[in-house]
């Protein structure tokens, strides 16, 4: 079936699990909002984070979308249960991937950068226990990384100083491995690369969302196995631009612009 995978995030960020999602599917069609008027969720209360990812869920599925992904932590650890009791649908979430990097860490030491609303998450605290109870986790709040990369201040100075601050702990008590909580922040990685030592793995959980939409998408009978052209369809309820310049890489024909949600 041709119906597109919806996809959201609090803004421009979850174009990070689009990349891959599309690299693995690229028969999908899919449908992305980018909530940035509503950007940053992680400073938002849990009600809140609820509040907006039904708005958004309520509209992908007013589209048709089959399946959606959340793609945002902050969104994932908040409101991913309330949305699959309340919808019929299957939800595919993103959550920090703190159970790899606790396996593989050989100096115990693991820093994990992530929104306030993912660390305070009951759901990241479960996970972290489950996973990473015999190893050190530096948790590090991210505020206001996800500001500066919505207004495209992505290699700006004031993004070098907020990564420095945030990522010298870590350095500090010889942390090799980092975990990126936040699906914005894959787009930060050539400047972490530029300040961690050259022995810290960094890891997000962008493939195994994409290796997990498709194992739904077939168990469910849900793949496209339609010839039609897939359509990439963009909405954001802001600046265009931002979303345009982070897609720019894309090859395929994407479809990019304004709405109000
Ligand atoms: N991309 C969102 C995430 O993965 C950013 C959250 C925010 O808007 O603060 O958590």
């Amino acid at each position: 079936m041709n119906d597109p995978i919806g996809i959201f995030d609090s803004g421009v960020g979850g174009t990070s699990i689009w990349k891959e999602i599309h690299q693995l599917l690229p028969m999908e069609s899919t449908l992305y909002l980018a909530d940035s008027k509503n950007a940053p969720y992680g400073e938002r209360s849990k009600d809140e984070i609820i509040h907006l990812s039904v708005k958004n869920t309520e509209y992908l599925l007013d589209k048709g979308c089959k399946l959606i992904v959340v793609a945002c932590n902050t969104a994932t650890t908040n409101a991913i249960d309330y949305l699959r009791k309340n919808y019929n649908v299957p939800f595919i979430g993103i959550e920090p991937a703190i159970k790899p990097a606790a396996l593989k860490s050989e100096t115990s030491v693991v820093g994990v950068l992530a929104t306030r609303g993912t660390l305070s998450s009951s759901l990241f605290s479960k996970t972290s226990t489950l996973y990473a109870k015999d190893r050190e986790v530096i948790e590090q709040f991210g505020d206001g990384l996800v500001p500066l990369i919505e207004s495209g201040k992505i290699e700006s100075l004031e993004m070098k100083h907020l990564l420095r601050k945030y990522l010298q702990p870590m350095i500090d008590k010889n942390a090799d491995y980092l975990v990126l909580g936040c699906t914005h922040y894959p787009y930060l990685i050539p400047q972490i690369k530029k300040i961690l030592p050259p022995s810290v793995t960094i890891i997000d959980s962008g493939q195994a969302v994409a290796r997990q939409t498709k194992a739904v998408l077939e168990k469910n009978n849900l793949l496209n196995m339609l010839q039609d052209q897939p359509t990439f369809n963009f909405y954001t309820n802001s600046n265009v631009e931002v979303l345009k310049m982070l897609l720019s890489d894309v090859q395929s024909e994407l479809s990019v612009g304004s709405l109000e949600f």
